[in-house]
């Protein structure tokens, strides 16, 4: 059977862009989605350069139209643009899983944990689409604590784990299996109100990775069968 369709909104950026061009190697169809479509199609020019084999795989469109061709959308945007971006695409998000991948900063202490009015940037997401939408959606938070650093490096072999949260099995396990395929473990951490600390802890591995003076730290949880 073939793959569900992807869009990435924001996926012309550093961790959207590194984990379209995983999914796309590992034969997902993905939308790469800008608030500009010519943008969008120079970072799949710049995806199938990196990997020929998945260029048939990829496009680029502007971001409403990305998240209406998809089954499922990953939202890969500063968290500055997050509601201005959700109100461009939540009607595209009808019946559909959105995978938050949005980190709330608060520059520029980004290495204390900050944490927004709603609880985390994913509960933020649930409520605003939710406003649009009621209970025909499913938002799941994942891939805070991966770092773009490594992403485009497909030789790259990931020790560290994706967390995650939602209040919908189904659309974490959609989440889970993008983390398999990604090249990472992907572990039900709870419902959506967990999120708040995941996001949490990668203002915690920024602070790590100034003080070890390394780029992509991450995080792996023992003990559990895998
Ligand atoms: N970088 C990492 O290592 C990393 C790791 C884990 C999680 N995250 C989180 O993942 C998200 C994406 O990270 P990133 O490093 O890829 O971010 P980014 O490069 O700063 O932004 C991603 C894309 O968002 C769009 N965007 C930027 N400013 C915008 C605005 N004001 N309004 C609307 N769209 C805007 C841009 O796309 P267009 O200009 O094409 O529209 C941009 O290419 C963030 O929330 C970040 O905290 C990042």
């Amino acid at each position: 059977m073939s793959k569900p369709t992807i869009a990435v909104i924001g996926g012309t950026g550093a961790e959207g862009s590194g984990l379209a061009l995983r999914w796309a190697a590992a034969g997902y169809p993905v939308i790469i989605g800008s608030r500009s479509a010519e943008k969008a199609e120079a970072t799949v020019a710049e995806l199938s350069a990196l990997l020929p084999a998945a260029a048939p795989a990829l496009q680029g469109m502007a971001n409403p139209d990305a998240a209406a061709a998809a089954a499922t959308i990953v939202l890969s945007v500063p968290y500055s643009a997050q509601q201005n971006t959700l109100v461009d695409i939540a009607e595209q998000c009808r019946g559909k899983v959105v995978i938050s991948v949005v980190v709330p900063l608060q520059p520029p202490k980004v290495s204390t944990v900050w944490q927004p009015a709603g609880g985390s940037a994913a509960q933020e997401a649930q409520t605003q689409l939710q406003a649009v939408l009621g209970d025909d959606v499913q938002v799941v938070a994942a891939f805070q604590n991966i770092s773009a650093t490594h992403l485009k490096d497909l030789s790259w072999q990931p020790d560290c784990d994706v967390l995650v949260t939602g209040d919908a099995k189904a659309g974490k396990q959609t989440a889970i299996e993008l983390a398999q395929a990604a090249g990472f473990f992907g572990i039900d951490a709870g419902p959506l109100a967990n999120s708040s600390v995941v996001e949490g802890f990668t203002a915690i591995l920024i602070g790590i990775n100034i003080r070890h003076k390394v780029k992509g730290s991450g995080i792996q949880i023992t003990g559990i069968p895998r």
